[in-house]
Protein backbone atom coordinates (compact mmCIF):
# COMPACT_ATOMS: atom_id res chain seq x y z
CA UNK A 1 0.00 0.00 0.00
CA UNK A 2 1.26 3.96 -0.47
CA UNK A 3 1.25 5.52 2.79
CA UNK A 4 1.01 8.77 0.57
CA UNK A 5 -1.92 7.66 -1.57
CA UNK A 6 -3.87 6.33 1.30
CA UNK A 7 -3.17 9.76 2.70
CA UNK A 8 -4.29 11.72 -0.29
CA UNK A 9 -7.38 9.98 -1.17
CA UNK A 10 -8.31 9.80 3.61
CA UNK A 11 -8.01 13.51 3.37
CA UNK A 12 -10.26 14.06 0.39
CA UNK A 13 -12.74 11.51 1.96
CA UNK A 14 -14.94 11.52 -0.76
CA UNK A 15 -15.34 11.41 -4.89
CA UNK A 16 -18.19 13.50 -5.86
CA UNK A 17 -17.60 16.33 -8.39
CA UNK A 18 -20.92 17.64 -8.12
CA UNK A 19 -20.39 21.42 -7.60
CA UNK A 20 -17.76 21.43 -10.38
CA UNK A 21 -19.45 22.45 -13.69
CA UNK A 22 -18.83 21.29 -17.05
CA UNK A 23 -19.91 19.14 -19.82
CA UNK A 24 -19.28 15.39 -21.29
CA UNK A 25 -18.75 14.84 -25.34
CA UNK A 26 -18.50 10.94 -25.31
CA UNK A 27 -16.40 10.56 -28.59
CA UNK A 28 -16.24 6.63 -28.30
CA UNK A 29 -19.14 4.48 -27.39
CA UNK A 30 -17.71 2.07 -24.48
CA UNK A 31 -19.51 3.07 -21.54
CA UNK A 32 -18.20 1.59 -17.80
CA UNK A 33 -21.46 0.63 -16.54
CA UNK A 34 -23.02 -0.62 -19.52
CA UNK A 35 -20.44 -3.80 -19.53
CA UNK A 36 -21.36 -4.13 -15.93
CA UNK A 37 -25.26 -4.33 -16.92
CA UNK A 38 -24.42 -6.47 -19.60
CA UNK A 39 -22.70 -8.92 -17.75
CA UNK A 40 -24.86 -9.30 -14.76
CA UNK A 41 -28.11 -10.18 -13.60
CA UNK A 42 -30.20 -9.92 -10.79
CA UNK A 43 -28.78 -12.73 -9.21
CA UNK A 44 -25.33 -11.72 -9.81
CA UNK A 45 -23.00 -11.25 -6.68
CA UNK A 46 -20.66 -8.04 -7.24
CA UNK A 47 -17.27 -6.53 -6.02
CA UNK A 48 -16.54 -3.07 -6.66
CA UNK A 49 -12.73 -2.31 -5.45
CA UNK A 50 -11.38 1.41 -4.62
CA UNK A 51 -14.82 2.54 -4.63
CA UNK A 52 -14.23 6.20 -3.19
CA UNK A 53 -17.19 7.43 -1.60
CA UNK A 54 -19.76 5.10 -3.27
CA UNK A 55 -21.15 7.95 -5.43
CA UNK A 56 -20.66 6.50 -8.65
CA UNK A 57 -22.03 3.06 -7.33
CA UNK A 58 -24.57 3.83 -5.60
CA UNK A 59 -26.20 6.55 -8.29
CA UNK A 60 -25.31 3.94 -11.71
CA UNK A 61 -24.71 0.01 -10.74
CA UNK A 62 -27.62 -2.07 -11.84
CA UNK A 63 -29.52 -4.20 -10.19
CA UNK A 64 -27.73 -7.21 -8.79
CA UNK A 65 -28.00 -9.86 -5.61
CA UNK A 66 -25.51 -7.94 -4.01
CA UNK A 67 -22.89 -5.55 -4.29
CA UNK A 68 -19.88 -5.36 -1.62
CA UNK A 69 -17.92 -2.09 -2.11
CA UNK A 70 -14.37 -1.45 -0.76
CA UNK A 71 -11.49 1.29 -0.73
CA UNK A 72 -8.58 0.86 1.44
CA UNK A 73 -9.71 4.60 3.37
CA UNK A 74 -11.68 4.61 6.21
CA UNK A 75 -12.97 7.69 5.57
CA UNK A 76 -13.79 7.15 2.37
CA UNK A 77 -15.89 3.94 3.13
CA UNK A 78 -17.48 6.42 6.39
CA UNK A 79 -18.91 8.35 3.16
CA UNK A 80 -19.96 5.77 1.32
CA UNK A 81 -21.95 4.48 4.25
CA UNK A 82 -23.26 7.77 5.10
CA UNK A 83 -24.02 8.52 1.17
CA UNK A 84 -25.92 4.96 1.41
CA UNK A 85 -28.18 5.99 3.42
CA UNK A 86 -30.39 8.08 0.61
CA UNK A 87 -30.35 4.75 -1.58
CA UNK A 88 -32.14 2.33 1.20
CA UNK A 89 -33.38 0.32 -2.05
CA UNK A 90 -29.75 -0.74 -3.07
CA UNK A 91 -28.35 -3.78 -2.24
CA UNK A 92 -24.71 -2.84 -1.20
CA UNK A 93 -22.53 -3.21 1.74
CA UNK A 94 -19.64 -0.90 2.19
CA UNK A 95 -16.17 -2.31 3.88
CA UNK A 96 -12.42 -1.62 3.81
CA UNK A 97 -9.94 -3.15 2.17
CA UNK A 98 -6.69 -3.05 0.16
CA UNK A 99 -7.00 -4.05 -3.60
CA UNK A 100 -3.42 -5.42 -3.23
CA UNK A 101 -4.29 -7.52 0.12
CA UNK A 102 -7.89 -8.95 -0.63
CA UNK A 103 -9.68 -11.26 1.60
CA UNK A 104 -11.95 -12.94 -0.01
CA UNK A 105 -12.01 -16.86 -0.63
CA UNK A 106 -12.24 -18.15 -4.25
CA UNK A 107 -14.23 -18.34 -6.72
CA UNK A 108 -16.92 -16.17 -5.20
CA UNK A 109 -18.06 -13.17 -7.54
CA UNK A 110 -19.72 -12.96 -10.47
CA UNK A 111 -18.29 -10.00 -11.14
CA UNK A 112 -15.68 -7.54 -10.06
CA UNK A 113 -15.50 -3.60 -11.65
CA UNK A 114 -12.55 -1.82 -11.18
CA UNK A 115 -12.85 1.93 -11.97
CA UNK A 116 -9.60 4.42 -11.56
CA UNK A 117 -8.32 2.14 -9.51
CA UNK A 118 -5.02 -0.05 -8.57
CA UNK A 119 -5.84 -3.87 -9.36
CA UNK A 120 -3.92 -7.22 -9.01
CA UNK A 121 -4.98 -9.25 -11.93
CA UNK A 122 -4.35 -12.35 -9.81
CA UNK A 123 -6.49 -11.66 -6.60
CA UNK A 124 -9.15 -10.81 -8.60
CA UNK A 125 -8.78 -13.54 -10.81
CA UNK A 126 -8.88 -15.85 -7.55
CA UNK A 127 -11.88 -14.54 -6.36
CA UNK A 128 -13.88 -14.51 -9.18
CA UNK A 129 -16.05 -17.74 -10.13
CA UNK A 130 -15.68 -19.64 -13.41
CA UNK A 131 -16.69 -17.69 -16.13
CA UNK A 132 -17.13 -14.86 -14.50
CA UNK A 133 -16.28 -11.46 -15.35
CA UNK A 134 -13.64 -7.90 -14.77
CA UNK A 135 -14.77 -4.84 -15.96
CA UNK A 136 -12.04 -2.30 -15.31
CA UNK A 137 -11.77 1.38 -17.09
CA UNK A 138 -8.60 3.12 -15.91
CA UNK A 139 -6.69 6.20 -16.78
CA UNK A 140 -4.71 6.43 -20.05
CA UNK A 141 -1.14 7.93 -19.88
CA UNK A 142 -2.22 9.82 -22.62
CA UNK A 143 -5.21 11.63 -20.36
CA UNK A 144 -4.78 15.20 -20.38
CA UNK A 145 -2.12 15.16 -22.38
CA UNK A 146 -2.11 18.73 -23.23
CA UNK A 147 -1.86 19.84 -19.86
CA UNK A 148 0.30 17.45 -19.06
CA UNK A 149 2.87 18.38 -21.94
CA UNK A 150 2.61 22.04 -20.52
CA UNK A 151 3.46 21.40 -16.96
CA UNK A 152 5.65 18.88 -17.70
CA UNK A 153 4.49 16.25 -15.05
CA UNK A 154 1.41 14.62 -14.32
CA UNK A 155 -0.28 10.95 -13.56
CA UNK A 156 1.94 8.36 -15.56
CA UNK A 157 3.87 11.38 -17.68
CA UNK A 158 7.26 9.62 -17.46
CA UNK A 159 5.72 6.08 -17.48
CA UNK A 160 7.74 3.62 -19.43
CA UNK A 161 4.88 1.12 -20.23
CA UNK A 162 1.90 2.76 -20.16
CA UNK A 163 -0.51 1.01 -17.03
CA UNK A 164 -3.28 -0.02 -19.68
CA UNK A 165 -0.34 -2.49 -21.30
CA UNK A 166 0.50 -3.56 -17.78
CA UNK A 167 -2.96 -4.40 -16.75
CA UNK A 168 -3.52 -6.13 -20.25
CA UNK A 169 -0.75 -8.23 -19.92
CA UNK A 170 -1.40 -8.53 -15.87
CA UNK A 171 -4.81 -10.12 -17.22
CA UNK A 172 -3.86 -12.39 -19.30
CA UNK A 173 -0.54 -13.56 -17.34
CA UNK A 174 -3.41 -14.31 -14.44
CA UNK A 175 -5.34 -16.61 -16.44
CA UNK A 176 -8.15 -14.60 -18.03
CA UNK A 177 -9.51 -16.57 -21.30
CA UNK A 178 -10.74 -13.59 -22.97
CA UNK A 179 -9.26 -9.83 -22.85
CA UNK A 180 -10.76 -6.89 -24.76
CA UNK A 181 -9.20 -3.62 -24.34
CA UNK A 182 -10.52 -0.61 -25.56
CA UNK A 183 -9.66 3.50 -25.61
CA UNK A 184 -12.59 5.71 -24.48
CA UNK A 185 -11.92 9.33 -25.38
CA UNK A 186 -14.06 11.98 -23.83
CA UNK A 187 -14.11 15.49 -24.08
CA UNK A 188 -14.57 17.46 -21.05
CA UNK A 189 -15.71 21.35 -21.34
CA UNK A 190 -15.05 23.47 -18.36
CA UNK A 191 -17.84 26.00 -17.56
CA UNK A 192 -14.94 28.59 -15.77
CA UNK A 193 -11.15 28.35 -14.99
CA UNK A 194 -12.57 28.00 -11.09
CA UNK A 195 -14.71 24.95 -12.35
CA UNK A 196 -11.67 23.25 -14.24
CA UNK A 197 -8.91 24.27 -10.87
CA UNK A 198 -11.60 22.43 -8.71
CA UNK A 199 -10.91 19.36 -10.80
CA UNK A 200 -7.07 20.17 -10.62
CA UNK A 201 -7.12 20.73 -6.87
CA UNK A 202 -9.12 17.38 -6.27
CA UNK A 203 -7.52 14.96 -8.47
CA UNK A 204 -4.16 13.59 -9.59
CA UNK A 205 -3.53 14.44 -12.67
CA UNK A 206 -0.99 16.62 -12.22
CA UNK A 207 0.51 14.54 -9.71
CA UNK A 208 1.97 10.99 -9.78
CA UNK A 209 1.82 9.15 -6.35
CA UNK A 210 5.27 7.96 -6.89
CA UNK A 211 6.59 11.27 -7.19
CA UNK A 212 4.76 13.26 -4.58
CA UNK A 213 6.99 13.62 -1.28
CA UNK A 214 5.54 16.75 0.26
CA UNK A 215 2.10 16.67 2.33
CA UNK A 216 -1.16 17.50 0.96
CA UNK A 217 -0.99 21.00 1.75
CA UNK A 218 1.73 21.04 -0.65
CA UNK A 219 -0.01 19.69 -3.26
CA UNK A 220 -2.68 21.94 -3.21
CA UNK A 221 0.40 24.58 -3.90
CA UNK A 222 2.13 22.75 -7.02
CA UNK A 223 -0.38 24.33 -9.79
CA UNK A 224 1.78 27.04 -11.36
CA UNK A 225 -0.78 29.61 -11.92
CA UNK A 226 1.12 30.89 -15.10
CA UNK A 227 1.22 27.39 -16.78
CA UNK A 228 -2.61 27.32 -15.71
CA UNK A 229 -3.57 30.46 -17.45
CA UNK A 230 -1.26 29.45 -20.23
CA UNK A 231 -3.69 25.96 -20.63
CA UNK A 232 -6.70 28.29 -20.46
CA UNK A 233 -5.98 30.90 -23.58
CA UNK A 234 -5.11 27.91 -25.57
CA UNK A 235 -8.10 25.95 -24.83
CA UNK A 236 -11.00 27.99 -24.03
CA UNK A 237 -13.76 27.23 -26.18
CA UNK A 238 -17.15 28.07 -26.69
CA UNK A 239 -18.26 24.97 -24.94
CA UNK A 240 -16.04 26.13 -21.87
CA UNK A 241 -12.71 25.32 -21.46
CA UNK A 242 -11.48 21.78 -23.13
CA UNK A 243 -9.62 19.23 -21.27
CA UNK A 244 -9.48 15.74 -23.58
CA UNK A 245 -9.84 13.17 -21.62
CA UNK A 246 -8.08 10.00 -22.30
CA UNK A 247 -9.31 6.33 -20.61
CA UNK A 248 -9.11 2.70 -21.42
CA UNK A 249 -11.81 -0.40 -20.70
CA UNK A 250 -11.19 -3.91 -20.11
CA UNK A 251 -13.55 -6.34 -20.01
CA UNK A 252 -11.46 -9.65 -18.93
CA UNK A 253 -13.78 -13.34 -18.51
CA UNK A 254 -11.99 -15.97 -16.03
C1 LIG B 1 -9.81 7.93 -8.41
S1 LIG B 1 -10.71 7.30 -7.05
C2 LIG B 1 -12.00 6.40 -7.88
C3 LIG B 1 -13.21 6.14 -7.00
C4 LIG B 1 -14.35 5.38 -7.69
N1 LIG B 1 -13.93 4.08 -8.18
C5 LIG B 1 -14.91 6.20 -8.84
O1 LIG B 1 -14.70 5.82 -10.00
O2 LIG B 1 -15.57 7.21 -8.59
C6 LIG B 1 -9.61 6.00 -6.52
C7 LIG B 1 -10.06 5.29 -5.27
O3 LIG B 1 -9.26 4.11 -5.11
C8 LIG B 1 -8.89 4.00 -3.76
N2 LIG B 1 -7.63 3.23 -3.71
C9 LIG B 1 -6.41 3.56 -4.19
N3 LIG B 1 -5.51 2.57 -3.94
C10 LIG B 1 -6.19 1.60 -3.30
C11 LIG B 1 -5.83 0.33 -2.78
N4 LIG B 1 -4.56 -0.14 -2.85
N5 LIG B 1 -6.79 -0.43 -2.20
C12 LIG B 1 -8.06 0.03 -2.10
N6 LIG B 1 -8.48 1.23 -2.55
C13 LIG B 1 -7.55 2.00 -3.16
C14 LIG B 1 -8.76 5.42 -3.27
O4 LIG B 1 -8.90 5.53 -1.85
C15 LIG B 1 -9.90 6.10 -4.01
O5 LIG B 1 -11.09 6.11 -3.27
Amino acid sequence: MKENELEYYSKVANWDFSEIKYEEEYLTDWEYFDQIKKNTNEKSLCLDIGTGGGEKVLKKYPNVRMLIATDFSKEMVYTAKENAKKYPEKNVKFGVMDNLKMTFPGELFDLVSARHTVIDAKQIYNCLTKGGVLVIEGVDQKDCWELKKLFRKGQGYKDKKALSEKDYEDLLNAGFSKVEKVKIKINEYYKTEEDLMALLLKVPILDDFSEIEDSFEEHLKSIDQDIFEEYVKKFKTEKGILLERVLYGIVARK
